[in-house]
């Protein structure tokens, strides 16, 4: 007996009783974007290597050391997307979707990275993601952060606290850059081997670390609050004060820097405690650069993306679950002619609008009930061979008192949806 084969590490199958809740989830979201105004777009999952080193940056974890990279047959060099940035800007720009103005997109899709697998953390993951295009001013971080902020309450999601930072302009992070490589420099000895690797080409992730020899150096560089220039400082505000006349709370995490080369300015996350290591639910910010450098015209960009397991993880630790979806009724059925005439009238009530579940298989009409009663169906229909000659049917409430009757179809659906 060869052993089964089993699904890759880090990449999960998702199973019906938990589809449900993803189904939920699903709906849920993008109900709630396209009210917002968010067009759905659909990206392919595998792009030419080079969108991602250009846009998420060649010294980043993701690029240096995560990516599904491989050569196609034709020996180009393909990625399965880590992300849906890079992409979503990549065809908008390839198809011209800015010619008549700013555009606020969204996208979902399964993400791939080669992390370490744990709770919450998976090779293959799935991602919504939300990109606004063409929108310079504060009030479009706002909106997306309250966007989330309103998911998360119609959800019924407690616990998740929103995290915000600006890091500024190129020129006061270039500022910035020049004085943590100097300061690092200083204290070379105390750098462990990344920070050391990453000195001169991305001293910023160091600030990320999670080497507890290092917290108090890291705690001690220079803060890059201190370098933003007065727009910078004013766009931070603004979000700020929108944010605060919305009611939303919000923690200024110096620390926060995300791990991607794009961003400026506002970068945000949303975390939670009750996840473990992986609490971080959801994460965005500005990336005004990365239009322009795609090969379009300089464009300001703001956009976030939520993992869409550790939402559903997190739904499931607090207790939400999916509205129940009983069926209608359960078609029981035995009988010479009987599964011709209930197959009929299951499409009948179907045309009606009703969902019915029709018993598979030949089994005793004891059994077929149990099975009845165990869907939470709200009605048995019974056809045996009676019903079939006569071409009626008869309905057993499951749910509610009441005798069974013999009914013909139309006044059966009449009965049923009596029930709604
Ligand atoms: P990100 O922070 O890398 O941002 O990912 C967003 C979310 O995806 C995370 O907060 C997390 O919930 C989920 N996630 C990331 N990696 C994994 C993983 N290995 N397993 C499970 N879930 C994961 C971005 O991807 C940016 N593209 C967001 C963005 C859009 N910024 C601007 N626009």
């Amino acid at each position: 007996m060869s052993k089964i084969i089993q699904a890759i590490r880090g990449m999960n199958d998702i199973l019906p009783d938990e589809a449900e809740l993803w189904m939920y989830t699903e709906e849920t979201v993008r109900r709630l974007f396209a009210s917002y105004g968010y067009g759905n777009i659909r990206m392919p999952i595998v792009e030419e290597t080079r969108l991602f080193n250009r846009s998420i940056g060649e010294v980043t974890d993701i690029v240096e050391k995560e990516m599904y990279t491989f050569p196609d047959r034709n020996g180009d060099s393909v990625t399965l997307r880590p992300e849906g940035t890079a992409g979503c800007v990549r065809a908008v720009l390839e198809h011209n979707l800015l010619y008549d103005g700013p555009k606020k997109l969204y996208y979902e899709g399964p993400m791939f990275r080669y992390e370490r697998p744990q709770k919450g953390r998976y090779r293959q993951f799935h991602q919504f993601g939300a990109e606004a295009l063409g929108f310079a001013g504060p009030d479009i971080d706002a909106e997306q952060i309250i966007m989330l902020g309103r998911l998360w309450k119609t959800l019924g999601l407690t616990d998740v606290e929103l995290q915000i930072n600006s890091i500024g302009d190129n020129e006061a992070r270039a500022r910035h850059r020049a004085a943590l490589v100097q300061y690092f420099e200083a204290h070379h000895d105390r750098l462990d081997e990344d920070a050391r690797r990453r000195l001169h080409s991305n001293p910023l992730r160091t600030l990320d670390t999670k080497n507890p020899a290092m917290q108090d150096l890291v705690e001690n560089a220079p803060k890059l609050a201190e370098y933003l220039n007065d727009e910078a400082k004013a766009h931070f505000e603004g979000l700020q004060a929108l944010l605060t006349a919305a009611g939303i709370p919000f923690r200024v995490n110096s620390r926060l820097v995300r791990g991607f080369d794009y961003y400026n300015r506002t970068v945000f996350e949303w975390v939670t405690t009750k996840l473990g290591a992986q609490g971080t639910i959801a994460g965005g910010g500005r990336y005004d650069g990365l239009v322009e450098q795609l090969g379009g015209k300089p464009q300001s960009a703001c956009g976030f993306a939520f993992g869409t397991e550790r939402l559903v993880l997190l739904l499931k630790e607090q207790g939400v679950t999916s509205p129940a979806k009983q069926p209608d009724a359960y078609l029981v059925h035995a009988g010479e002619g009987a599964t011709a005439h209930a197959i009929r009238l299951a499409e009948g009530m179907r045309d009606a609008g009703l969902s019915v579940l029709m018993h598979g298989g030949a089994s005793s009409f004891k059994s077929q009930m149990k099975k009845a009663d165990a869907s939470g169906a709200r009605f048995a229909v019974i056809i045996g061979d009676d019903e079939a000659v006569v071409g009626d049917l008869s309905l057993k409430p499951l749910r509610e008192g009441g005798e069974q009757q013999r009914l013909s179809l139309p006044a059966a659906i009449d009965r049923i949806r009596e029930y709604h």
